[in-house]
């Protein structure tokens, strides 16, 4: 395989330029010639691809963001757009691809090889941490240090008014982000879409706090939680703690930017390099992880539809710190 091509795909996350300076510079140095594709899916519809060198990726390791530019493609979904990619991708001869995404792009990806052959590996990067043959994706780990940050300032205020805040945390149905986070922030509850939530619950432990004479309380809430997002259980907590002055906070994007921690400078690095190296070896239709520190090679297929569970002492823990 001598030429290939790389791109990111769905929501940022930080970590993403790392992954794709290991790509192109693993690339290189196996002989084999790299592409960028800008835009994701969108762009391979479009054409929109260029060659990459060594320089091209040079001061990007600590960079939030995607130096090649994301996107969601509906076009992608359709037979007739991925036609259309096939298409730009032999005018290029472009035999291999790296797709640094998440469920969604590897979803893609998936179809993609199914239909027109074309090999394809993986590297894992969204801040949700929800796929599965992998400890962590790219970009959670700086996603909860943003979130901790936050959640520290938030206390600050909290505890200055006697207030209670509900603090919600990306995610999409995963509570990874919110339970990490909750945890570091020392959260009074952390409500998250893979356990039951009760809204009774989280009331009566909220009035537990206020006769233990406790002033200030923050719930982290994962924006996935079945019985709603922030918004609504702090309206709904309010109705039943009238004298309580209760706030809400979204940490939203914010989570999605910024310099990536040390830890996920190394992870993309890592994952980025088994990627390029697994894809010039033959490997396709699967994504590089890091699984207990071992670089391990999961099909795709498991990668999107095994659901990492949270760990069991985690959820156990917050309840036991907050009895
Ligand atoms: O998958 C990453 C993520 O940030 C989720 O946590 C969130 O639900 C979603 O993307 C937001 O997507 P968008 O940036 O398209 O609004």
């Amino acid at each position: 395989m001598k030429k290939v091509a790389v791109y990111t795909s769905g929501g940022d996350a930080p970590g993403m330029n790392a992954c794709i300076r290991a790509v192109v510079r693993g690339a290189i140095y196996h002989g084999a010639e790299i592409f960028g594709i800008r835009y994701g899916y969108s762009g391979m519809i479009k054409g929109d691809i260029k060659p990459l060198n060594s320089y091209s990726v040079s001061n990007i390791i600590q960079k939030g963001g995607t130096i090649l530019k994301s996107a969601r493609s509906d076009d992608f979904k359709t037979k007739e757009g991925r036609k259309k990619a096939f298409n730009c991708l032999q005018e290029h001869e472009i035999e291999g691809l790296i797709c640094i995404g998440g469920d969604g792009s590897f979803t893609g990806a998936k179809i993609f090889h199914e239909e027109y052959g074309v090999a394809i590996v993986g590297a894992p990067g969204t801040i949700d941490n929800d796929i599965y043959g992998t400890d962590f994706t790219i970009g959670f780990d700086t996603a909860v240090n943003t979130a901790i940050q936050a959640i520290d300032k938030i206390r600050d205020t909290a505890d200055s008014h006697d207030r209670i805040f509900f603090i919600e945390v990306m995610g999409r149905d995963s509570g990874y982000i919110a339970i990490r986070s909750g945890i570091c922030g020392g959260a009074e509850m952390v409500l998250v879409p893979e356990t039951a939530t009760s809204i009774e619950d989280v009331i009566e432990t909220l009035k537990a706090g206020r006769s233990r004479s406790k002033t200030s309380s923050i719930i982290v809430v994962a924006e996935g939680d079945e019985i709603g997002g922030a918004i609504e259980i702090a309206a709904r907590a309010q109705e039943s703690l009238v004298d309580v002055d209760i706030r809400v906070a979204t940490l939203g994007h914010i989570q999605r930017g910024g310099a990536p921690s040390a830890k996920d400078r190394i992870l993309a690095s890592r994952m980025g390099l088994s990627a390029i190296e697994g894809l010039l070896n033959g490997r396709k239709d699967v994504m590089a992880g890091v699984m207990k520190d071992e670089l391990v090679y999961t099909p795709f297929e498991h990668a999107i539809t095994i659901k990492k569970s949270l760990s069991p002492d985690l959820l156990r823990m917050v309840d036991i710190f907050n009895s």
